[in-house]
């Protein structure tokens, strides 16, 4: 663990404020200039005794954090706001949150464009082999016509299932049908009338929509009713020739049976940019298939949108400790 506190000492009297492993630069430097900041990179030990020091009196948490809980609420006193960058906000415990009275904010809306984009990516790279044909001209493997078995499948005027059309699902049925002239199924727990009558995106039963389609994006936030929604039995009811790529979180499925479905032709690749453990385990079995493209958790990893949501946390951080309403308060009871 590395920590940075340039200006401890000389703004002791502002308000403490703990960034945690990420933050864009300017972001940081928006901060310094209102509160006493201390960051930390790398921060995965709770034990580490120059955090839990400034975890006693700060006041603001900001960056990506690792599971904040009860436990770890009791020994932050004097915390008012918490702010992730990210959209996802399971390993926040907004109940206890909440129950004490501590404000959480996310970056919605900023990032649906670029994950819609990664998503877009990852079924065009598993549907065409894009790693594995990369891999193969680099190699010099390309010395005549190329194996039958590198061929690709279509993605144009194929069926796309989306799993999960909120705001980001909205963005890829936009461009898979618009773009891709491809047919849309959702499941989602509630109707989307725009989508419907833009997309003309059909509502299904999630048993349905795995049978009926030809390649399945899973984008549904992690929660309790979502955890391990895609199993052997979800598998099992795919076509074998489904496609299947996942940008919601690596708990939303059960990944040792992803990797059976795989094995046993259940369905023929998928595309991942989320896993159970992360970073993925070096022996994780899902790294030595070919007909699956893996992704490091990039979904809204682009310089522009990164920075975009490291300035929305930071600006609703500010709010938070400044008495103002944050834009994208989580838990709006906690806002008096
Ligand atoms: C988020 O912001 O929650 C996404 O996982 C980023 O990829």
């Amino acid at each position: 663990m590395i920590k940075f506190n340039h200006l401890k000492g000389v703004l002791i009297l502002k308000p403490t404020v703990i960034v945690a492993n990420r933050i864009e630069k300017p972001a940081l430097k928006k901060l310094e200039s209102h509160f006493n900041v201390t960051y930390f990179t790398g921060l995965e030990d709770l034990k580490d005794p120059d955090f839990l020091k400034d975890l006693k009196i700060a006041k603001g948490l900001i960056g990506l954090f690792i599971e904040i809980d009860a436990e770890f609420l009791d020994l932050a006193p004097n915390l008012t706001i918490i702010s992730t960058i990210s959209v996802g906000y399971n390993h926040l415990d907004i109940e206890e949150l909440t129950k004490r009275g501590i404000m959480a904010t996310h970056t919605p809306d900023i990032l649906n464009d670029t994950v819609a984009d990664t998503m877009i990516a990852l079924m065009l790279a598993a549907a065409r082999k894009i790693p594995e044909l990369d891999r193969y001209v680099k190699n010099n493997e390309w010395t005549g016509l190329i194996p039958t078995e590198l061929y690709g499948e279509d993605v144009h005027h194929k069926t796309l299932g989306i799993i999960g059309m909120g705001r980001i699902g909205h963005v890829i049925a936009q461009r898979a049908n618009k773009g891709f002239d491809m047919p849309i199924l959702y499941n989602s727990r509630t109707r989307k009338a725009e989508a419907e009558e833009r997309f003309n995106a059909k509502h299904l039963e999630l048993d349905d929509l795995l049978k009926q389609s030809d390649y399945i994006i899973l984008i549904a936030p992690l929660t309790k009713e979502t955890e391990g929604m895609i199993g052997k039995r979800e598998f099992d009811l795919m076509k074998e020739t489904a496609i299947f790529i996942n940008g919601s979180r690596g708990a939303t499925i059960v990944e040792s049976e992803l990797i059976e479905a795989l094995k046993n032709t259940k369905i023929k690749a998928a595309g991942l940019d989320v896993y159970n453990h992360e970073p993925v385990e070096v022996d994780n079995p899902l790294l030595k298939m070919d007909n699956v493209v893996t992704l490091p958790h990039i979904g809204s990893s682009t310089l522009a949108t990164e920075l975009a949501m490291s300035m929305h946390a930071t600006e609703d951080l500010i709010k938070g400790l400044t008495g103002e309403e944050p834009e994208s308060l989580i838990n709006k009871e906690t806002y008096k």
